[in-house]
C-alpha cells in the first residue's frame, strides 16, 4: 500500500509517487537543448492538450503552482485593469493578492468557507462592473475541499462580460474535467505535484488566443514568466530556462498513462475514490465541511468534533499510524482535517487513513 515503511501521505499534494515513477525521477539528466528533450516536450505538449481538451497553447514552466498563477496574471493584466477576484478560501485570496501586487483594480467577491462560488452572485457583480478585463478564481479550493462549478461560472462570465477567464486549477487539473475550449477558459494554471503524479517543480498553463491578445496589450513588467519566451523556445523544442528535469520525466509518464487510460476514465476514477472517502468519513460519524454537491474529487475536508484538539489529532495519526493527513489552514486550523486523493491513490490508501482517523478519535474521546 505504501512504499515499504514509508508513511501514507494523504495531504492534497505533493502526492506520493509509485515505485515506477520514483525510478524515472531518479533517471540521469539530459541535455535540455538537445533532441531528446525536444522529442519529450513535443509529446508532452500534445498530451497536455488532450487532457485539457484544447487546441490552445500549453506551456511547461519550472515553478510551483503559484508561479503558474503569476504567469496568468502578468501576461494578461495591466496595472489599473478592472479585475474580479472570486474567492472561496486561501488560494482564491492568493490569486487576488497576485493581481493586486501587479496593480490591478480588484473587485473582491468572497464566499463563506466551505461554500462554493454562486454563479448568480457572480452575474450580479459583473453587471455592476464596467469593463471588467478578467475574472480570476480557483477551480478546486484545496483549503476547504470545495470544487467550484467551473462550467457554470464560465457560462455566466461569458454571458455578462468580455472578461478573460483565469483559473487556478492547481489541485483539480488532471483529476477533474476541465474542458478548456468548450467552456472558453483563457488561462488554466496547474502544477506537477498534484494529480500529475510527479514531484513539485513544474507549473503548466494553457493560453488562449484571447489571452495572447491581452498579452500584446499588457504593460505589466515581466521577465521569468514572460510567456513569449516560452512560446519562442517551444518552437525550437527547448525551455527558455533550465527545467526541473525529474519532474518533467514524471509528468511525461503520467500524461502518457492518462491518455492511454482515457481521460474520462481518469476523472471517473477520481470521482469514485472521492465518494469512497466521503462515505467513509460519514460512517465515522463525521461531517464534511462542504455541501456534498460541491465536494471536491481530489481532496476531502472533514469537520473535527469540537472536543478534539486538531493539532494533537494530526500528531497522533502521524506518530501512531504513520498516516499524514492535511490540517486546516488559517481560520480553519484545528477545525478540520483533509484527506488528499489525487493522482496515485487506491481505496486501500483511503481506508488506512480513515481507520487511523477513526481509532484516534475514539482514543482521544476516551
Ligand atoms: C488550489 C491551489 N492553488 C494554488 C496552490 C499553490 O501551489 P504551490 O504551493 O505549488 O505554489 C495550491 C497548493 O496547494 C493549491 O492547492
Amino acid at each position: 500500500m505504501t512504499n515499504g515503511k514509508l508513511p501514507n501521505l494523504r495531504i492534497p499534494g505533493p502526492v506520493p509517487l509509485p515505485d515506477d515513477v520514483l525510478e524515472i525521477v531518479g533517471s540521469q539528466m539530459i541535455n535540455h537543448r538537445g533532441p531528446e528533450y525536444a522529442d519529450m516536450l513535443d509529446r508532452m505538449t500534445a498530451n497536455l492538450r488532450t487532457v485539457f481538451m484544447t487546441t490552445n497553447d500549453v506551456y511547461f514552466i519550472t515553478a510551483s503552482g503559484t508561479g503558474a498563477m503569476e504567469t496568468a496574471v502578468v501576461n494578461t493584466i495591466s496595472p489599473g485593469d478592472k479585475v474580479l477576484a472570486i474567492s472561496v478560501g486561501v488560494f482564491g485570496e492568493r490569486f487576488r493578492e497576485i493581481a493586486e501586487a501587479y496593480g490591478a483594480d480588484v473587485t473582491k467577491l468572497e464566499f463563506e468557507l466551505g461554500h462554493a462560488a454562486d454563479p448568480e452572485k457572480v452575474r450580479e457583480t459583473l453587471k455592476g462592473m464596467d469593463d471588467c478585463k478578467a475574472v480570476l478564481f480557483t477551480h478546486n479550493e484545496s483549503s476547504t475541499g470545495v470544487a467550484n462549478p467551473l462550467e457554470e461560472l464560465c457560462k455566466v462570465i461569458h454571458e455578462e462580460s468580455d472578461a478573460l477567464i483565469l483559473v487556478d486549477a492547481v489541485s483539480s487539473a488532471g483529476g477533474m474535467a476541465i474542458a478548456v475550449d468548450a467552456w472558453g477558459i483563457d488561462v488554466v494554471a496547474t502544477a506537477s505535484q498534484k494529480s500529475w503524479i510527479a514531484p513539485p517543480g513544474i507549473a503548466m498553463v494553457t493560453f488562449s488566443k484571447k489571452a495572447w491578445e491581452a498579452y500584446e496589450r499588457s504593460t505589466t513588467p515581466k521577465y521569468y514568466y514572460d510567456i513569449q519566451q516560452y512560446e519562442d523556445y517551444l518552437k525550437i523544442g527547448q525551455p527558455p530556462f533550465t527545467p526541473c528535469l525529474p519532474a518533467m520525466y514524471a509528468i511525461e509518464k503520467s500524461l502518457e498513462s492518462m491518455v492511454a487510460e482515457g481521460i474520462e476514465t481518469v476523472f471517473e476514477r477520481h470521482h469514485a475514490v472521492a465518494e469512497h472517502t466521503r462515505d467513509g468519513a460519514r460512517s465515522l460519524g463525521l461531517e464534511l465541511l462542504p455541501d456534498e454537491k460541491y465536494a471536491s474529487n481530489t481532496v476531502t475536508a472533514i469537520k473535527l468534533p469540537d472536543d478534539i484538539d486538531g493539532k494533537e489529532f494530526l500528531s497522533r495519526v502521524r506518530t501512531e499510524f504513520n498516516v499524514i493527513l492535511g490540517g486546516g489552514q488559517k481560520s480553519l486550523t484545528g477545525k478540520i482535517f483533509r484527506i488528499g486523493h489525487m493522482g496515485w491513490v487506491e481505496t486501500a490508501h483511503i481506508d488506512e487513513a480513515l481507520e487511523a482517523a477513526g481509532r484516534t478519535l475514539r482514543v482521544m474521546r476516551g
